[in-house]
């Protein structure tokens, strides 16, 4: 206990050097503590819950110290969302480095635009891990290290414009490990550049719009269980409306990257075949079949946020609130494990950070 005060005490220190207005720390839930981190996340210092988000200002640096850092809140059943919630703002030009993004709390990191992430872990991924909030076409983001785990749907939002850059990260159970917004109300041109991805238990590496313009281009993936390497949309700036589907897999302008650069399968967990990554242009699961498709998985793109593939969830998994928007959980997938939970009816929408999953089952999920 008094180890656990003294490095809060020092950490809180270290927050407050450049935080404006200087969240107050507390000692996290009894939850958070007993928190054992899955094998792939490192092991913690100690944790924190901020009361508020902790902004990193422009151009400043925030090494965590490997600290577990969430909000005291739970993911599951919070209905609002949006900068407040988030765990870390980080500012233009902002670095955030060696911290663990812990369970309790829904809107993981923000970013404004050419943010830097090393070794930056998130344990349980709640609506989504990190949103590029805004961001100048020019401006790169890079994510170097680090990884995420639990994703129900979304892990790395973008949503200004601009490049995000990820390196080396690893990445279980998820839905999209990358997002370019499919219906922000400004859309924007936009690229993402993975290198050195571990993905495990994925629908997709990247989902990107081709009609604004983005470009999606991997080398060193190694992938198991992950359904496509790079899914296009047609986006719209209607944020009433959802994205469609335009194809998948690799053709040189949208989507770059060739067989060599993928290895491991992209079976997923329904999709079927385990043909080689870049060839996945076949009909698989897909876009020839679109139009069969759409009719019973909607239009959104975001149709499975429920957890499929996730066979870690325990069949505690509750369907409580429906509070989403669009149609029912399609039925493509049907997960090949066998306790495939009672998935709500819920879906989110693809596009900004500030729609809410809520369909948790985190209970058990981890080890203790
Ligand atoms: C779908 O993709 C094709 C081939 O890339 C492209 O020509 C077409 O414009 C796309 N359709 C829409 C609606 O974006």
């Amino acid at each position: 206990m008094q180890y656990r005060m003294v490095l809060g005490v020092a950490a809180s220190l270290a927050l407050g050097a450049n935080a404006a207005p200087n969240p107050k720390i507390t000692p996290a839930p009894a939850a958070a503590k007993k928190l054992a981190l899955r094998d792939s996340v490192p092991a913690s210092s100690g944790s924190s819950a901020l009361s508020a988000p902790k902004t990193i200002a422009a151009g400043e640096a925030f090494d965590g110290g490997m600290f577990v850092y969430d909000r005291g809140v739970s993911c599951e059943g919070q209905s609002e969302g949006g900068d407040s919630d988030a765990v870390f703002q980080i500012e233009n030009g902002g670095t955030l480095s060696n911290v663990i993004i812990g369970p309790n709390q829904m809107e993981g990191v923000h970013c404004q635009g050419a943010c830097t992430l090393e070794n930056v872990w998130w344990s349980a991924v709640c609506e989504d891990a990190f949103t590029i909030k805004s961001q100048e076409a020019g401006e790169t983001t890079y994510i170097k290290g680090g990884g995420a785990f639990g994703a129900d749907d979304k892990v790395l939002q973008h949503n200004g414009g601009g490049t995000l850059s990820v390196s080396d990260f690893t990445v279980e159970t998820f839905g999209k490990l990358y997002r370019s917004c499919g219906n922000c109300k400004t859309m924007y041109e936009r690229h993402v550049i993975m290198s050195g991805i571990t993905a495990t238990s994925g629908k997709q590496l990247a989902g990107i719009n081709t009609n604004y313009g983005d470009t999606a281009t991997f080398t060193n993936i190694a992938v198991s269980g992950v359904d496509d390497i790079c899914v296009k949309y047609t986006g719209t700036d209607d944020n009433s409306q959802e994205p469609t589907e335009n194809g998948s897999g690799a053709d040189g302008t949208y989507c770059i990257y060739s067989e060599s650069d993928i290895s491991g399968d992209t079976s997923g967990s329904g999709s079927g075949s385990g043909s080689s990554a870049a060839a996945s242009s076949s009909a698989k699961k897909t876009t020839s079949s679109g139009a069969a498709k759409s009719t019973s998985a909607k239009s959104s793109d975001d149709e499975e946020a429920t957890s499929t593939s996730s066979s870690k969830k325990t069949s505690t998994a509750k369907s409580s609130s429906a509070k989403a928007t669009a149609t029912s959980s399609s039925t493509k997938k049907s997960s090949s494990s066998s306790t495939k939970t009672s998935s709500s009816s819920k879906a989110t929408k693809d596009s900004d950070s500030d729609a809410k999953v809520e369909d948790r089952a985190f209970a058990g999920w981890f080890r203790w």
